[in-house]
């Protein structure tokens, strides 16, 4: 990708790289609440974003959970889909080739699977095509050789998936932790020490909601997984436990929806970061932050966005 221009004339710097890849900006959206890119064309410039991430892909297809699958709480919403895509195969025939003709975006591709051999085949499905700028794992699964227990709840598991995936691939491969562990910082080092290029924190953070009038649960699935505003200040305190933690870029996740979320983030130590929930309250989320940021960054005569990365004060 060529350097871009930086003259005071054009405004700050928004731009930020990590795993060898460069970014406009530092705002991707998150993967499962942006389609695959392609049903926000008409509503988004998909070329102002730093990127976006497509909908989770297994080696197959898959229906996922039955409703009701969304509730909204106070600041927050709960989401048990249970992975519903296309599978690998519809996605490179029917949607990447349609992607490809969008000019200067730049594609993730989140990839789940049940045992290692499942992410192993999705990535090696993938790595035969243009178009996808690095991958994302989503270790939130349960692992059903090892008795269900999520991948990224487990050191061993999670320490197997990654060495197993890092063999394959032929992009870099940022690894997505689950929040849902004791020591974000251990299972960052486990994940930077079987080969991920960068860390992206965190996903939702198990939860559930219960009807006092009906007894039951708000979601069929009964647990489901908290995002939004509510969850900003735990995801903020992960990000910045985790970059202390580690040597690679960490992507920051977790209710954001301005751009002083986003400045909180990266002095938290976060090098880019992911809107997820925010796209669903408002479909122009990722866009206006990015306007919102440039916006910021002329208030406070910053200059270089990047720099902010790790700046907190803490004396
Ligand atoms: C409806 C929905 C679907 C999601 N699907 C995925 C997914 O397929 N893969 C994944 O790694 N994360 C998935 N996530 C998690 C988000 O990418 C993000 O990590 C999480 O929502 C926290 O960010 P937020 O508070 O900005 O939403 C999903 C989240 C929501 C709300």
């Amino acid at each position: 990708m060529s350097p871009l221009p930086t003259t005071a004339a054009q405004g700050p710097d928004l731009r930020v790289s990590f795993a060898g890849i460069q970014l406009k900006n530092p705002v991707i959206a998150a993967s499962g609440t942006f389609g695959y890119g392609l049903e926000f064309e008409d509503v988004v410039h998909l070329d102002k974003l730093g990127g976006f991430v497509v909908k989770g892909l297994s080696k197959e297809p898959m229906a996922g959970n039955q409703p009701p699958r969304l509730y909204e709480t106070p600041a927050g919403m709960l989401n048990a889909i249970g992975l519903q895509n296309v599978g690998v195969r519809v996605f490179l025939e029917e949607k990447l080739p349609k992607l490809r003709r969008i000019k200067n975006i730049v594609v993730f591709a989140n990839v789940f699977g049940f045992t290692r051999e499942d992410y192993e085949q999705v990535i090696r499905a993938l790595n035969e095509k243009e178009g996808i700028a690095a991958y994302e794992l989503n270790v939130s699964c349960p692992n059903t050789a090892h008795g269900g227990i999520q991948f990224g709840s487990d050191a061993r598991s999670l320490d197997e998936v990654v060495g197993t995936v890092k063999r394959a691939t032929k992009r870099p491969l940022i690894v997505k932790l689950s929040p849902n562990v004791t020591s974000i910082a251990q299972m960052a080092k486990v994940a930077e020490n079987a080969g991920a290029d960068a860390l992206a924190v965190a996903n939702t953070y198990v939860a559930m909601a219960i009807d006092a009038e009906t007894r039951k649960p708000r979601i069929a699935n009964i647990t489901a997984g908290l995002s939004g505003p509510a969850i900003k200040p735990i995801a903020l305190r992960m990000v910045f436990d985790a970059a202390k933690a580690v040597k690679i870029p960490v992507i920051g996740i977790g209710g954001i929806s301005t751009a002083e979320d986003v400045i909180e983030f990266m002095l938290a130590g976060a090098t880019a970061i992911q809107v997820g929930t925010a796209s669903y309250w408002d479909p122009r989320a990722t866009e206006k932050i990015v306007d919102e940021l440039q916006e910021w960054c002329i208030e406070h005569q910053i200059e270089r966005l990047a720099e902010l990365t790790g700046g907190l004060q803490t004396e």
